[in-house]
């Protein structure tokens, strides 16, 4: 946080950010939809929304680390994709090995550490490879953390931590007693990174679509009619400013 403003004080136009160095949230999580709507509209196929999709998580991914971002998450594939056609799927699993190939290098040498949340084991051989490969690139990078949802599910995350816990007390490393909402959050694929302060969707529609649900326990929530593919760095920032307006009061009455 520490390089914020020496690097986020102007937008790409040249105009100045509106953000204020105040209530700045550190972990912005993304629900990208709209790709096929967008598509649609230009009268292409929608795996070309898909692609046109993966330049703006580029984009946004280079806005957030500009604007000072400590965490990003990106829900690129869910446990319920699957049900898509089988090409669309198909092409969705290849998303990864052509947007690493191309941005990789950008990656690293901005010290962006990615992550993969989901269940990884069920993906393509070769989607599995992109991880590993990506982790190997990335996964020490002291820079901002993105995080890229893959065969993601916020049960299945769940279920997840409840399992790995219970083994543990089956192997007496832990027990019952020792289980609070801190430890639990241990359990989660997003160990280590703060639950999300804001959560945005593109695409008009106003549901968490099982992404992150324990985690977003007292998440701001942010909705925008823009297209994924038409989410620009000035919609981020847009919901940015709204975040910083906002009172959170977890509960209390601060
Ligand atoms: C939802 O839009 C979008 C997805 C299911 C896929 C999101 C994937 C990307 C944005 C690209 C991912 C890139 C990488 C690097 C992994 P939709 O298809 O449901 O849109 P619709 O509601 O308009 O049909």
């Amino acid at each position: 946080m520490k390089w914020l403003f020496n690097r986020s004080s102007q937008t790409q136009s040249g105009t100045e950010s509106q953000l204020s160095k105040e209530n700045f949230p550190s972990h912005v999580a993304i629900i990208m939809d709209g790709n096929g709507r967008w598509a649609r509209r230009r009268g292409l196929p929608r795996i070309a929304g898909h692609h046109a999709g993966m330049s703006t998580v580029r984009d946004i991914i280079r806005a957030s680390d500009e604007i000072g971002l400590q965490y990003l998450t990106l829900y690129a594939f869910s446990t319920e994709n699957w049900k898509r056609p089988r090409a669309e799927v198909e092409y969705l699993m290849r998303l990864p090995e052509e947007f690493f190939r191309s941005e990789i290098d950008e990656l690293v040498q901005r010290g962006v550490c990615v992550r993969f949340i989901g269940d990884t084991s069920r993906l393509p051989e070769y989607t599995q490879e992109t991880v590993r490969r990506t982790l190997e690139r990335t996964g020490n990078n002291q820079g901002m953390t993105v995080s890229f949802a893959l065969n993601y599910g916020g049960r299945a995350d769940v279920i997840g931590a409840i399992q790995a816990f219970a083994r543990q007390v089956e192997n007496n490393e832990t027990t019952w007693d020792d289980l609070s909402e801190d430890v639990f959050g241990n359990y989660l694929s997003t160990y280590g990174i703060p639950d999300p302060d804001l959560i945005i969707r593109t695409s008009g529609e106003q549901r968490l679509s099982n992404f992150l649900i324990w985690q977003a326990a007292y998440a701001e929530l942010w909705f925008t009619e823009a297209l994924w593919p038409d989410f620009k760095r000035a919609e981020l920032e847009s919901a940015l400013m709204d975040y910083q307006k906002r009172k959170r009061r977890f509960g209390g009455l601060k």
